[in-house]
């Protein structure tokens, strides 16, 4: 096969390793820069030309698209999804995954575990908000944030009051959410590959810390997961309308509760945790250029 990798560099672990894994198992690859791909639009004649050059011969894309480059990324996968090409992530899918409030809505839809959350844009509705989930302590969020930077634990009701003011005051927008206490400052990541957990890592937050993202002096360690651990991971996949997922999640004492799912979960952390070629299973399902579990617009519908 010819497969083409989407990702802004060909020297990212993420990039090199899937590279890699596909020419072990006899395919071609070309890495192609998202942002330098023109989307030509015409009557039934979808085009896509990369720096001068137009692409014709590929039979599957492996999107590797960041967060800062949604919108221009997933026109250039949904170009390709015109182009009848194989995506192992399809554009909407990337979409969705990245606006947070949208993703706890469909999750809580399918009935996986989920920490209380609550969302407002009134701004004087701080005191309300702190009570719906529960009072202090609790953690409140910027929908835009990642690695951990914007995510705020607040011991009590008048600093998560203050600090609720405060992004808002600045015209952010953020989630509140209950703390769970019990996950003591860990949380775990779930890597799923076409209906299958292929690999798992429990990420510790650092001494004082009770963010565990590796960015955050964070480290991960190889765990196994209960059979509720798994269902709620393949569930939280499935109901993104994701066949690749990282998914992650907090342990709480009423059981495995979501926290996100990433639709371009990075190999580095989860390979050198586990020891497992997540890559080569990526490949693997690229082959059958068919997913396992057909997501079918009933499904997901938002
Ligand atoms: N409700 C919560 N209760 C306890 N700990 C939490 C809660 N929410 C988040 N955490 C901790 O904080 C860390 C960062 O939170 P989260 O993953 O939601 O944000 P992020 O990593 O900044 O965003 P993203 O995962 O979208 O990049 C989590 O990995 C977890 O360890
Ligand atoms: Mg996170």
């Amino acid at each position: 096969m010819k497969i083409a990798i989407l990702s802004r560099n060909a020297n990212l672990y993420s990039t090199r390793r899937l590279a890699e894994a596909a020419e072990k198992r006899g395919h071609k690859v070309q890495v192609l820069d998202h942002l330098k791909c023109d989307i030509i639009i015409e009557q039934n004649n979808p085009l896509i030309y990369y720096k001068g050059e137009k692409i014709t011969d590929i039979d599957a894309i492996i999107p590797r698209v960041g967060a800062s480059v949604t919108f221009y990324g997933s026109a250039v996968v949904r170009q390709f999804e015109m182009m009848n090409v194989f995506t192992t992530t399809n554009s909407q899918a990337i979409v969705r995954s990245r606006d947070k409030l949208r993703s706890l809505q469909l999750l809580a839809r399918a009935g996986v575990g989920l920490p209380k959350t609550a969302f407002t844009n009134y701004s004087k509705e701080e005191k309300n908000l702190v009570e719906v989930v529960g009072g202090a302590p609790l953690v409140i969020k910027l929908l835009e944030g990642t690695q951990g930077l914007g995510v705020v634990l607040a011991e009590t009701k008048k600093a998560a009051q203050s600090v609720i003011e405060a992004f808002h005051n600045l015209k952010a927008r953020v989630i509140v959410q209950e703390f769970i206490k019990e996950a003591k400052a860990a949380d775990i990541r779930a890597f799923v590959v076409n209906g299958e957990v292929v690999g798992a890592m429990k990420r510790q937050g650092k001494e004082g810390e009770f963010r565990s993202n590796l960015h955050r002096g964070g480290s991960a360690t190889v765990v196994k997961l209960s059979r509720a651990e798994k269902s709620a991971a393949l569930k939280a996949t499935e109901a993104m309308g994701l066949h690749i997922a990282g998914v992650d999640m907090l342990q709480s004492s009423r059981g495995p509760l979501i926290l996100e799912v990433n639709s371009s979960p990075g190999l580095e952390g989860i390979e050198k945790a586990t020891d497992i070629d997540v890559a080569d299973r990526i490949i693997e399902f690229v082959e059958t250029r068919q997913p396992k579990a057909k997501v079918t617009r009933k499904k997901v519908t938002h």
